[in-house]
């Protein structure tokens, strides 16, 4: 049986009078990897950002629905910095900060009031390991992050995501902007993360989705059009236009 660490029911998002999501619904399985996929416009990223309620520094942004994660409304939540803490995320573009390796990757746990020098370069170590950029960085942690090539920074910017041990981690077309072998990189640590985290991926790469993701929800116009199980939904997708846009008849 799969647990559902996050259910999305009957969720609704309007920026100014625009109806971008519409009742959407899905459930999110822990230690998973579930993939949104879709064409350009169609709400992923929103999705997504509605997860971590990044959505609130849009003014014209209001919602309507529910986000359960551990029994409670993620959309109702007060306090959004402890929300963040427990659910990261990694954008598109890597953006890390201009600082040195060591204190992109200290930055969250510092911020969460660890301040023991020990703890912090313990945190430093299992981070960029698990965003296998250790063996690779371990020789000048204090070397600036912006001389880090772009697949590295963007591995640094999945350690510095799990440096405050989140649940969930949410990426937004993590490798998009990737070279083959960075995204490849990429691609192969996800799935050794599935062991500790859940993690929610939006690309629009089907291939990718297909080779990384345990589950896939193609989204169409604001709408959750299929959720499955990703081989199943490649194999037999149920709706007609699911199987259109895997054939690649749309982008
Ligand atoms: N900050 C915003 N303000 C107004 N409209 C937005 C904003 N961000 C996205 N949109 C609109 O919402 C729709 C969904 O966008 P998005 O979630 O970025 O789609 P996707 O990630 O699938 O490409 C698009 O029509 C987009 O133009
Ligand atoms: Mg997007």
């Amino acid at each position: 049986m799969n647990d559902e660490i996050v259910s999305i029911d009957k969720f609704n998002l309007w920026y100014g009078n625009d109806h971008t999501l519409c009742d959407v619904s899905m459930p999110i399985y822990k230690n998973k990897i579930t993939a949104i996929i879709g064409p350009s416009g169609c709400g992923k990223s929103t999705l997504l950002r509605s997860i971590n309620r990044i959505n609130d520094m849009i003014s014209t942004c209001r919602t309507q629905g529910d986000i359960i994660f551990h029994g409670k409304n993620i959309n109702k939540c007060k306090n959004t910095v402890q929300l963040r803490k427990r659910i990261g995320m990694v954008f598109q573009k890597p953006c890390p900060f201009p600082m040195s390796i060591r204190e992109n990757v200290v930055y969250g746990p510092k911020m969460h009031g660890i301040t023991d020098h020990k703890e912090l370069d313990r945190i430093v170590k299992e981070s960029l390991e698990q965003a296998a950029l250790w063996d690779e960085v371990n020789d000048d942690l204090n070397r600036s992050a912006l001389s880090l090539s772009g697949g590295q920074q963007q591995r640094l910017c999945i350690a510095r995501s799990l440096s405050i041990s989140p649940e969930i981690v949410l990426m937004d077309e993590p490798t998009s902007a990737l070279d083959p072998i960075s995204s490849k990189k990429i691609e192969y640590l996800m799935n050794d993360l599935k062991d500790k985290y859940t993690i929610i991926i939006v690309t629009h790469n089907m291939q990718q989705a297909l080779r990384i993701s345990d589950y896939t929800a193609f989204m169409y116009l604001g709408k959750l059009i299929e959720f499955g199980d990703t081989k199943s939904m490649f194999e037999h997708p149920v709706q007609t236009i699911t199987a259109e846009y895997l054939a690649g008849k749309f982008g």
